[in-house]
């Protein structure tokens, strides 16, 4: 495993592998009563540019089973919201630190502040990627699958963070990804590249949701509208409305099939209430398991 988790590249299959062996003992210790404080006196450093309910709980809940403490900076508080450098800021918080997990806006940012800083790096989601959420995600559906080879996952909606890092994911796994994104809204290019040069998993772009959708294993959305695009929601609602995991929709999936979203959900909008509250929906269990997957990557970096 690098220093850094910033994205999938360069990540072995035994990494994942790793990550989620540990994720899988430490959720079970934790249903136990078990204590396990491996990072008894260390401290985690959380910078966010943007809002969170899941990814700020679950480090800050993390750290603290773990022995450790989390700090939430809101970059506004702090001097990076008035200009002090990623580089200076990287090098001084290496001295006070254990870690840091950053959600900011652009993935340069990040690989900066992994440049600069002794300690690990954690990307807790750009525009580009969102790793530690399909991290999860394939942890879970591996609880639900039993695996995720031969699983087929059926990503529907917009070409945004959470897509990019399934397709980075594919570049390094053995997955089938389908995905159906409107025209204008495609996944990043650079990721389609990789995941074709390395591709270990089946990658493959549709404009039609039913095809996509076809037999699928797993049917997975997002918002139509990531932080940072507010202006254009207006218009997303009306390009992206064809793109919604509804009952029709789920009706060309396999029988068994399961529902994911990376929460938080718009009902109505790119999924509807009777499917994300359905008995194939595992959007609760996907997000406790950001808890359980953070824990091992703290455990494993730190
Ligand atoms: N899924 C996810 O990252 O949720 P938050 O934005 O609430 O952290
Ligand atoms: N694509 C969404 C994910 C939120 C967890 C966003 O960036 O806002």
């Amino acid at each position: 495993m690098k220093k850094d988790l910033l994205s999938f590249s360069g990540m072995a299959p035994t990494d994942f592998e790793e990550i989620w062996l540990r994720a899988a003992r430490l959720k079970r210790m934790l249903k136990e009563g078990k204590e396990y404080a491996s990072l008894k006196g260390k401290t985690l450093g959380m910078i966010f540019d943007k809002s969170s309910t899941r990814t700020r709980i679950s480090f800050e809940v993390g750290m603290y089973q773990l022995g450790g403490i989390a700090l939430f900076l809101n970059s506004r508080d702090t001097q990076i919201g008035r200009g002090e450098t990623l580089a200076d800021s990287a090098r001084m918080m290496s001295c006070y630190l254990n870690g840091i997990m950053i959600r900011t806006f652009a993935q340069e940012s990040v690989e900066e502040l992994a440049r600069y800083a002794s300690i690990p790096v954690i990307n807790g989601l750009t525009d580009l990627l969102h790793p530690c959420q399909i991290l999860a995600d394939l942890f879970t559906i591996q609880e639900k699958k039993g695996s995720y080879e031969d699983v087929k996952v059926a990503y529907i909606g917009d070409g945004n963070n959470v897509a990019n890092s399934w397709i980075e994911a594919a570049a390094c796994l053995p997955l089938e990804l389908t995905l159906a994104c409107p025209e204008g809204y495609d996944p990043d290019a650079r990721m389609f590249k990789e995941s074709k040069k390395d591709g270990k998993g089946y990658v493959h772009l549709y404009r039609d949701p039913f095809d996509a959708a076809k037999n699928a294993d797993v049917l997975y959305t997002d918002v139509w509208t990531s932080m940072g695009q507010e202006a254009e929601s207006q218009e997303r609602k009306r390009i992206f409305k064809n793109y919604q995991i509804n009952e029709k929709l789920l009706g060309v999936a396999k029988q068994d099939a399961i529902v994911m979203h990376c929460l938080p959900a718009h009902r109505g909008e790119e999924i509807t209430a009777g499917v994300i509250d359905g008995p194939q929906s595992v959007v609760i269990d996907e997000a406790e398991n950001r808890l359980h997957v953070q824990k091992a990557v703290l455990e494993i970096l730190i």
